[in-house]
C-alpha cells in the first residue's frame, strides 16, 4: 500500500500520458454544502489536468465519491454505494474507484480493509494531490492514500468548476476549532482557517462574471471569519459591493459569534438575504453544556431577538439533535419548548449518533435507548412541521421574490426557485421567464415545505 505520513507525497508518478489526458471523471457527492463546494474544486483541479467530466457513471474511467462522516448512517450509505460502484469494474477493470472527503479522513486505511476494491483515499486537505495519486495508480496496483492535514491549504489557485445552477458556493473558512462534544468535523477537516479576503472577493467577482446572481459563503462557523483586520461583517459589506451579485447567503453561523454589528451590516445590505441558519442543537442549558456548545438558551434567544429586531422578516432555520448522551425527558422537553418559542421556519433534526474519536464518544455513555431517540425524533419533527406550516401560511397573499432555478420536478408546466428568505416557491410558467431571473410571485397556497403562487404582473 502506498501511504504517506508527511506533508510531502512519496509517490513517484510517471509523466502524464495521452491516455490520462482522455480520461473521464464521475464525481458523486454526499453530505453538506461544503462537500458540494469541494467536489466542484476537485472537478476544477482534475479538468485542469485534462480529465473530462461525465454524468454517466457507467462510462467513467475514474469515479470519485466525496463523502460525509457526520453520522454513522451517512457512512453506511456510502459503503453500500461503493460496493455497488465496484460492479463497474467487471466491465472496466482499469476503472479507478476513489473515496474523498470526511469519511476518508475518519476511517483512514481501515477503509481498504473493509472495501479492498477502493483504489484511492484522499482527505479534505489532500485534493491537490489527486492528479499525482491518479497517475501513480497507472504504475502501482496498490491503493494510494493521502490523509494529511494541512493548515495552510486554502486551494487558492484552483477555480472550481460549478454544477449547473443559480447559486455559487464560496468556501471562506475550512476546518473548525469549536470541538462540540458530538462532532467529528474538527477531526476530519482539521483546524479552522479563513481564506484570505482578497481570494474570497476574487471568487465572488468571478461568479458574477459567469452570470451567477446568488452566492453562498461557506464555513463551519462562518461568522467567526477573520483575515487580519477583515472580519465577517466586513467581508459581507465588501461582497455586497460586487456588481451583478443580487443575493448573498452564508452558512452556518455559530450562535456564540453573533455580535450586533454583524446583524446591523446584514440589515443594512439589501443583498444579504433575510435568512439565517442558526444551529440550536438543544434547548436545555445542561445538555448544551455536555455538548460543549458555548452558549446558553438565554444567549441564543438574545441573538434571535436581535436578528428579528433588526430584520423583522428574517427566516430562521436550525439543526437539533435529540437523544444526546444522558438527555432526560425534561431536557428534551426544553428543546421542544425552545422550538415553540423561537418558531423556526424549518429545522434539520437528528438522532444523536456517537462518532468514534469525539469527546462524547470517549467520555459519555450513549445511554438514551434507540426507541426513545426514535420517539423523540418523530415527535419533534411533527411539532416542527406544524410550526413550518404556520410560518408558511403567513406568506399567503404576500408577494415574494423568487430566483428561478428551473422546471418544477413534479410539474413540467411549473417553475420553481427560492425566495430571499430561502423558501422554495412553485408557480406556473410564463413566457419569457427563465432560470436565473428574479420574479415577483404572489403566494396563494402553502405546505410546511413549499409556497405556491403566481407571477405578479404589473397592473
Ligand atoms: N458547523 C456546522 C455543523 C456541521 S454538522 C453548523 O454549525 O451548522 C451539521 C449538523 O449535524 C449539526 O449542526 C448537528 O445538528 C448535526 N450533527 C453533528 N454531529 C452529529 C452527531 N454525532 N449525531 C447527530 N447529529 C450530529
Ligand atoms: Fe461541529 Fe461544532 Fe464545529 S457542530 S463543525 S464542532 S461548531
Amino acid at each position: 500500500m502506498v501511504t504517506e505520513s508527511t506533508d510531502r507525497i512519496v509517490l513517484e508518478p510517471p509523466a502524464p500520458s495521452a491516455a490520462v489526458q482522455a480520461r473521464s471523471l464521475y464525481v458523486e457527492t454526499y453530505g453538506c454544502q461544503m462537500n458540494k463546494a469541494d467536489s466542484e474544486l476537485i472537478v476544477g483541479l482534475l479538468t485542469r489536468e485534462g480529465y473530462r467530466v461525465t454524468d454517466r457513471v457507467d462510462r467513467a474511467d475514474v469515479i470519485l465519491v466525496n463523502t460525509c462522516a457526520i453520522r454513522e448512517n451517512a457512512e453506511q450509505r456510502v459503503l453500500g454505494r461503493m460496493s455497488e460502484l465496484n460492479r463497474f469494474k467487471t466491465a472496466n477493470p482499469d476503472l479507478i474507484l476513489g473515496l474523498c472527503g470526511c469519511m476518508s479522513q475518519h476511517l483512514g486505511d481501515r477503509i481498504i480493509e473493509q472495501a479492498p476494491y477502493i483504489d484511492l483515499v484522499a482527505g479534505p486537505d489532500n485534493y491537490r494531490r489527486l492528479p499525482t495519486m491518479l497517475r501513480a495508480l497507472d504504475a502501482e496496483s496498490e491503493p494510494a492514500l493521502s490523509l494529511t492535514w494541512d493548515r495552510a491549504e486554502h486551494y487558492l489557485d484552483i477555480d472550481p468548476v460549478r454544477e449547473a445552477g443559480v447559486n455559487g458556493w464560496v468556501t471562506i473558512m475550512r476546518g473548525c476549532d469549536k470541538m462540540c462534544a458530538f462532532c467529528i468535523v474538527p477531526f476530519v477537516r482539521g483546524r479552522e482557517r479563513s481564506t484570505p479576503h482578497g481570494e474570497v472577493i476574487r471568487q465572488i467577482e468571478r461568479l458574477a462574471a459567469e452570470g451567477y446572481r446568488e452566492v453562498t459563503m461557506l464555513g463551519q462557523t462562518v461568522n467567526k471569519y477573520r483575515d487580519g483586520e477583515v472580519d465577517f461583517a466586513d467581508l459581507l459589506s465588501r461582497a455586497a459591493e460586487i456588481d451583478g451579485i443580487a443575493r448573498i447567503r452564508f452558512t452556518s453561523p455559530h450562535p456564540a459569534h453573533f455580535p450586533e454589528r454583524l446583524i446591523e451590516v446584514m440589515a443594512a445590505s439589501p443583498k444579504v438575504c433575510p435568512h439565517t441558519h442558526l444551529p440550536l442543537q438543544s434547548g436545555a442549558s445542561t445538555t448544551l453544556s455536555r455538548m460543549r456548545r458555548d452558549y446558553t438558551p438565554e444567549t441564543f434567544l438574545e441573538v434571535v431577538r436581535m436578528l428579528r429586531e433588526h430584520i423583522p422578516r428574517i427566516a430562521l432555520t436550525t439543526d437539533v439533535i435529540v437523544g444526546f448522551c444522558g438527555e432526560t425527558e425534561e431536557e428534551y422537553e426544553a428543546t421542544c419548548e425552545m422550538m415553540r418559542t423561537v418558531q423556526f421556519d424549518s429545522a434539520f433534526m437528528f438522532k444523536y449518533s456517537p462518532r468514534p474519536g469525539t469527546a462524547s464518544h470517549k467520555r459519555l455513555p450513549d445511554d438514551v435507548p434507540e426507541a426513545v431517540k426514535a420517539e423523540r425524533l418523530t415527535a419533534i419533527i411533527d411539532m416542527q412541521k406544524s410550526i413550518s406550516d404556520l410560518r408558511n401560511r403567513a406568506y399567503r397573499g404576500q408577494i415574494v421574490h423568487v430566483l428561478v432555478e428551473g422546471q418544477s420536478k413534479r410539474d413540467a408546466d411549473k417553475l420553481f426557485g427560492k425566495t430571499d428568505a430561502f423558501k422554495t416557491a412553485v408557480f406556473p410558467r410564463r413566457p419569457g421567464i427563465e432560470s436565473n431571473m428574479i420574479v415577483p410571485v404572489r403566494v396563494n397556497g402553502s405546505t410546511p415545505f413549499t409556497l405556491f403562487g403566481d407571477i405578479e404582473t404589473p397592473a
